[in-house]
């Protein structure tokens, strides 16, 4: 079964229970400072989850693209990857674990002909404010009861391995799931609650046990070793952090998502996500560039996976109009593609091939992210763009080298610092070119140095990147209002050719790009400025109707630069500022929410900085005071 047919197989067993499949959202969040990038299929519901309606009803589906930006290092193995896509189904306050656990098992089963008894689940043990799962225990058992197995629940796998167990508790560390981790860590009204994790069971004979860290111990469904793998994870989201402990969300969500390349893997039944289909006509143009064979060593395989997880990550980001540069988002794609070209370099390719391999993406994807067609040429200049800058960057890196080289006799530690930080120029090379003077590089004192550079540029943006949107915070709920009333005075002052570009609001400060060719004078800032003020101090009422597309274009609303529910023919979610039969609303906006209930309460609104965010879009930062 290819990804493909897993996908489409998945939503339309979601659609036949009652789903709206919806696409899936950009991987920049909107609106959501408090994270860099979509890493899971249910962030993009926090609203949602935490109570209000949303357009599309109550249950839900989608097929989510999803990059963690934390796990580049670890690409290598056979089942890590930055980009992934997430399949995921949402109860919002309707169907609870029951269902959930019935439908995902018939889904695996049935539909994707998974041998039952291949299939181990875990539950959440309970915390000091929460009960132990016993609910889901209890449903696995008869689950599985009704395949003739006879599902024990265990303790403490971890420490007493499986005895024979197939549905296993574990703390909070493993079956609790909220966006920041563990209880502990969670901030005050962040949403979260136990879940209930699948294992597929590829078997011990594959040699894992051979190479894992693990060999010596006793194995259980979360160790790592290799053998089970995580294929899905139902969380059952009905708990709010508080001060001192926990307490119910206004509902009962359920929040259910599955790597759909892992599905596949288990599908396929070979523990390896790069032997998946959606990675062949990539792997097999690397196997001709490099006349090796993927698998024909460790070094091999390796760097073959950096490359197909790296490219496919950067071709989707592209297409989601993250371009690689110095900072934000635009970092790590240009850390992807140079992490592709040196890996490259390693398999002994000189010659460009990022593009090509960007091409296979967007053709393999294509026909579900339609985008990626459209925005094909865009992809591929920006991938070949950035592979001769990266290319370049080597010819100077190496120059500097062979400078320092020539006055010092040696490059020490900090000089390949320097060599990195100045002009990009990776410490593996510092070390070869080292080596081929018949010297070493220092790369404890190279570390320390890059520690104290990582340690500064993280205190930066966890500073930029705290609180926000995704927390409600009243600071930012007024922030989010107060946006909307900006772009509406921005197409009064300057013309409607003005469109928002991107959003980015923290408890300080909102910042909004749009698109408009040339600077703004001082007079025109002025009357921006007054024109919001004027509106606030009028203390119009704010409230939200559920439209259809064309409902909410005759009516003249702004937003509708993302035809995404358009497709479907659905209601969506517009934001009114100020009465219409009062003498027609001030702003008319599509948007998920939330917002406050009047515009007096903004205070006063104060434009901070008017600059270019890049060519055609201006960024305006303002306050409310
Ligand atoms: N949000 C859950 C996860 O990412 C389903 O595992």
């Amino acid at each position: 079964m290819t990804i493909h047919e897993i996908r489409a197989k998945y939503l339309k067993f979601f659609k036949e229970r009652g789903h709206a499949i919806l696409p899936s959202a950009p991987l920049i969040p909107d609106n959501d400072p408090s994270t860099l990038f979509t890493g899971s299929g249910m962030q993009p519901m926090v609203p949602y989850l935490l109570g209000e309606t949303h357009p599309m009803g109550v249950r839900l589906a989608d097929s989510q693209k999803c990059f963690r930006s934390q796990d580049i290092e670890e690409v290598g193995d056979n089942r890590h990857t930055t980009f992934f896509e997430m399949l995921g189904n949402w109860s919002l306050g309707d169907y609870f674990k029951q269902e959930q656990l019935s439908w995902i098992f018939e889904f695996l089963t049935k539909e994707l002909n998974l041998d039952p008894h291949k299939l181990y689940v875990s539950v959440y043990r309970g915390n000091a404010f929460i009960d132990k799962d016993i609910e889901s225990a209890t449903i696995w058992k008869t689950i599985f009861s009704g395949v003739d197995i006879e599902a024990r629940d265990i303790d403490f796998s971890e420490r007493d391995g499986m005895q024979d167990g197939r549905i296993f508790y574990y703390n909070d560390s493993k079956n609790w799931w909220s966006r920041s981790g563990i209880p502990e860590k969670m901030p005050i009204g962040e949403p979260g609650g136990p879940d209930s994790e699948l294992f597929w069971d590829f078997g011990e004979d594959l040699g894992f046990h051979e190479v894992s860290q693990w060999k010596d111990q006793l194995c259980h469904v979360n160790c790592d070793c290799g053998r089970f793998l995580e294929i899905g994870n139902s969380v059952f989201m009905e708990y709010r952090k508080t001060e001192d402990g926990f307490e119910s969300l206004p509902q009962k969500n359920v929040d259910f998502g599955g790597g759909l390349m892992r599905l596949a893997a288990a599908v396929n039944g070979d523990p390896d996500i790069f032997t998946v289909d959606a990675y062949d006509p990539m792997r097999r143009m690397l196997e001709s560039r490099t006349t090796r064979a993927y698998g024909s060593s460790p070094e091999v395989t390796r760097s073959m996976r950096v490359i197909l997880d790296h490219l496919c990550a950067a071709t989707f980001l592209i297409g989601d109009d993250v371009f690689p540069s110095n900072k934000d988002q635009g970092y790590f794609v240009r850390r992807l593609i140079r992490r592709a070209v040196r890996f490259g370099k390693k398999l002994g390719i000189e010659e460009s091939f990022i593009g090509e391999i960007g091409s296979l993406y967007i053709s393999d994807y294509g026909e579900v992210y339609e985008d990626l067609v459209h925005k094909k040429e865009q992809i591929i200049a920006q991938l070949l763009l950035e592979e001769g800058k990266f290319s370049k960057t080597l010819k100077k890196g190496e120059i500097e080298f062979e400078k320092m080289f020539k006055t010092k006799g040696m490059i020490s530690g900090e000089d390949a610092f320097v060599l990195y930080s100045t002009y990009g120029f990776p410490i593996e090379l510092s070390e070869e070119m080292a080596q081929e003077h018949g010297q070493n590089v220092d790369k404890i004192v190279f570390q320390e140095e890059f520690k104290k550079h990582q340690d500064t540029s993280r205190a930066g943006s966890v500073q930029k990147f705290s609180g926000g949107l995704a927390d409600h915070s009243d600071a930012t709920v007024r922030l989010h209002t107060a946006t909307h009333m900006l772009h509406q005075a921005l197409r009064t002052v300057l013309g409607e050719h003005v469109e928002q570009k991107g959003s980015n609001i923290t408890p300080e400060r909102l910042r909004f790009d749009f698109s408009h060719p040339e600077k703004m004078t001082l007079e025109q800032m002025q009357a921006v400025e007054d024109l919001i003020n004027t509106n606030i101090q009028l203390d119009l009422s704010v409230h939200f109707e559920l439209l259809t597309l064309d409902q909410a274009k005759q009516r003249g609303a702004i937003g509708l630069f993302e035809d995404k529910y358009a497709q479907l023919g659905e209601q969506i979610k517009v934001y009114f500022i100020g009465d219409e039969a009062a003498g027609g609303s001030y702003s008319k906006e599509v948007c998920g929410g939330p917002h406050v209930e009047r515009t007096g309460i903004l205070g006063h609104f104060k434009i901070l900085k008017e600059e270019s965010a890049s060519s055609g879009v201006r960024r305006i930062k303002a306050k409310l005071d």
